[in-house]
């Protein structure tokens, strides 16, 4: 009997870091969402405003980026007029209302309220509208849960050098200042950032998307210092003045693929978390503050073997770390998919780059389902994982998912993305009947969007929008009336429910 028990155990553990290739999981504990749990949807101001210039509104770095280089995105279109969201909120009220979303994660865009970035030139049309969208959430119920910047830098603030360069503090925590002012009497959950990962990687270490600037290895971890010293100033600049009387909480989003070990290797698996969500999330939410100590003394070392006085990621410093760390009341996760990963057999891309100091081989499993995007594949046992892990290694931080969601091509019958939501919401209750403190579920995305330099050719959206007709309705795919359901029932209903 023990050695059946024993034998069952090893089993499951071996099971948990080889993983199950058909997009499903198996339910633990109870089938329902405990009372408080929120679910809602997300979106981001350039993928669905539209309206780039209309009533005053100034340009961010992603409207010059299209427009002055519409052959790096695929179909050489852009956000100019996209779902059209600026000039047709209602039509996603009326989803929301239909789906009965308890919050609406979307973002604002910095130069829609302040044109040029400065926040002594307000354009009082942009306030009206974002005043607008709140006051109609907030008459239907749904929270307002409003991300500060979703990667659209007023270009006049490029101009100063945008994220590399430590002005940027003070901008953005100005800017931070302005939106508590205007509506943190009606908006409780803010988040600073999202995806620092991929502003500052493909902004200012790939050069792959705006402002373009190629230094690996160098700019994103300046890019990544300034923005984490932007989001601890802003943190203690709310506490400091708005915190008693608002009564919000402020987060930071994190994009995030779970790392797998095929050889089970929890040093390799704990090595990449470090350096994958690790470089944000410790400065924050961990006890000690600062980068995480393997990816500083690494750093510094190689450094050091290139001949520099001093390291590419200097330490935050013991201002600066006691500055941000704790200036996060939840952690938000974007989590889309996994990989598997291995030391690098061989040094990895160029010298300096993020990749060669990491130096991890990252694999897929051929047989997992890919979507759309050759980036995603369906693996619900990653978030599970990842929320573990979250829960061990962060003392259980609140978590908000922030992001989740199936890419695909449009089609209404999209039993794909039902498949995808349905595991990867098991793959939550999972976590929180194992004890994580995971607090709201947003689906990506509420309608079809301009997704960055895939353009609109991939969707993921619960509802599909036209984007060559004028009216742009919003129709719903089979996945919305399936979310609809979790959200009426607090649960994982099966997948025929609906059929
Ligand atoms: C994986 O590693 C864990 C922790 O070191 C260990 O308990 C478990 O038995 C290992 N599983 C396999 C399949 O090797
Ligand atoms: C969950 O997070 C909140 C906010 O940080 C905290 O107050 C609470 O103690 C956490 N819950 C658990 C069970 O750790």
């Amino acid at each position: 009997m023990w050695s059946l028990i024993l034998f069952v155990a090893i089993g499951l553990f071996g099971s948990e870091s080889f993983v199950k290739a058909n997009c499903t999981i198996e339910a633990k504990g109870n089938l329902k969402f405990p009372k408080k749990f929120n679910f809602g949807v997300a979106t981001s101001a350039y993928q669905i405003e539209g309206g780039w210039n209309a009533d005053g509104k100034g340009p961010s770095i992603w409207d010059e980026f299209t427009h002055n280089y519409p052959e790096r995105i695929i179909d050489g279109s852009n956000g100019d007029s996209a779902a059209e969201s600026y000039r047709l909120f209602e039509l996603d009220l009326q989803a929301l209302k239909q789906l009965g979303a308890k919050h609406y994660r979307f973002s604002i865009a910095w130069t829609r309220i302040f044109p040029t970035g400065d926040v002594h030139l307000k354009n009082q049309k942009g306030i009206d509208y974002y005043n607008m969208v709140i006051n109609k959430l907030r008459e239907n119920k749904i929270e307002p849960m409003v991300t500060m910047y979703h990667w659209d830098l007023p270009v006049a603030l490029q101009k100063f050098g945008g994220f590399a360069n430590a002005l940027i503090i003070d901008q953005f925590s100005d800017y931070a200042e302005e939106l508590f002012k205007l509506f943190g009497d009606r908006v409780k959950t803010w988040i600073t950032f999202n995806e620092p990962n991929n502003i500052c990687k493909a902004g200012y270490g790939t050069g792959y998307a705006p402002p373009l600037i190629q230094a690996p290895g160098v700019g994103d971890y300046i890019c990544f210092t300034n923005l984490l010293k932007a989001h601890g100033t802003t943190y203690r600049l709310y506490q400091k003045k708005f915190a008693k009387k608002q009564k919000g909480k402020i987060g930071i989003t994190l994009d995030i693929f779970y790392l797998f070990s095929k050889t089970n290797n929890t040093d390799d698996v704990n090595r990449a978390m470090d350096y994958n969500l690790g470089l944000l999330a410790y400065p924050i939410f961990s006890k000690s503050g600062d980068f995480p100590p393997i990816v500083l003394k690494e750093i510094e070392k190689s450094s050091m073997e290139e001949g520099r006085a001093k390291s590419r990621l200097p330490s935050l410093g013991e201002y600066w770390t006691k500055i941000i760390k704790g200036s996060g009341d939840f952690i938000g996760i974007n989590y889309y998919t996994s990989r598997y990963v291995k030391p690098a057999t061989e040094p990895m891309g160029e010298n300096p780059s993020m990749e060669r100091d990491i130096n991890i081989q990252m694999d897929v499993d051929p047989n997992w389902p890919r979507a759309k995007a050759d980036w995603v594949y369906c693996i619900p046992q990653g978030l599970e994982s990842l929320l573990k892990y979250l829960r061990d290694e962060y003392n259980n931080v609140e978590v908000k998912i922030t992001e989740n969601g199936w890419v695909d091509s449009g089609e209404l019958n999209d039993d794909n993305r039902i498949r995808y939501f349905k595991s990867h919401i098991q793959a939550v209750l999972n976590a929180i009947n194992d004890g994580c403190n995971v607090t709201s579920y947003s689906a990506w995305s509420l309608v079809d969007n301009f997704e960055w330099l895939q353009g609109y050719t991939e969707k993921f959206g619960l509802y599909s929008v036209n984007m060559k007709s004028t009216k742009k309705g919003r129709i719903p795919k089979k996945s919305a009336l399936y979310y609809k359901k979790v959200i009426a029932t607090r649960s994982v209903p099966v997948f025929e429910y609906l059929y």
